[in-house]
């Protein structure tokens, strides 16, 4: 089984969805990834608006210099794993706008068989968490990759919401518990096996 390269993508506000991404990529290396980028997309909300919330406020001075998603790490991964809030069951409109630079990507196939995987939260249990993560495939399938979802393969899920989506969190402004850290590590787990698999 080759070892892939694994890119984690995410958007975050306050710091929820950031949390499952730096636990991904730990998981991503001890599943046996080849090498792990960890990537912020840009945030385009205007500062006048950040300023108005003082947690994304907070986030977003402490984060500033976090290295960008740019659209070569798409190209170069063989697994994507992306993370983000819901936005009233929608993608938000910064992981949008980053979707919507990867037109030349998909026409030239370079998205084609990308192996994809996605996590979520929302403030609530039934806030959009599924629909969330059906809002991401929805793109995934148009650029062709190959989704995998968690399903009920491990007793994990069923200690963590028990979403076959995706890993979702339930955001109360806390650090996510142990429980959705496991979720996370079993999800990444499958995602860097399966795409060993396709690689090879
Ligand atoms: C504009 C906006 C819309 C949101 N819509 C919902 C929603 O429909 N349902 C819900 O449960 N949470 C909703 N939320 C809450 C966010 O999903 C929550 O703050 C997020 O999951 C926390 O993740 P983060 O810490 O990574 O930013 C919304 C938040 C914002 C700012």
């Amino acid at each position: 089984m080759s070892q892939p390269k694994v890119a984690v993508i995410f958007y975050s506000a306050t710091g929820t969805n950031h949390q499952l991404a730096q636990w991904a990529g730990e998981a991503a290396k001890v599943a046996g990834a080849a090498e792990v980028r960890i990537k912020k997309v840009q945030e385009t909300a205007p500062q006048q608006a950040i300023d108005q919330n003082e947690d994304w406020k907070k986030y977003v001075a402490e984060n500033k210099d976090f290295p960008k998603a740019e659209l070569d790490d798409l190209e170069w991964a063989d697994a994507i794993i992306f993370s983000t809030p819901t936005r009233y069951g929608n993608l938000p409109s910064q992981l949008q706008a980053f979707f919507d630079t990867t037109g030349g990507l998909w026409s030239s196939g370079k998205l084609a068989n990308k192996i994809v995987s996605g996590m979520t939260s929302a403030a609530n249990p039934h806030g959009g968490q599924e629909a969330t993560l059906l809002s991401l495939y929805k793109t995934v399938m148009h650029w062709g990759s190959i989704i995998i979802a968690p399903g009920y393969t491990d007793p994990s899920l069923f200690e963590a919401g028990g979403n076959p989506y995706g890993t979702s969190v339930t955001a109360d402004g806390n650090t996510p518990g142990d429980n959705i850290k496991k979720a996370v590590e079993h999800q990444v787990k499958r995602t860097v096996e399966m795409a060993g698999k396709f690689k090879s």
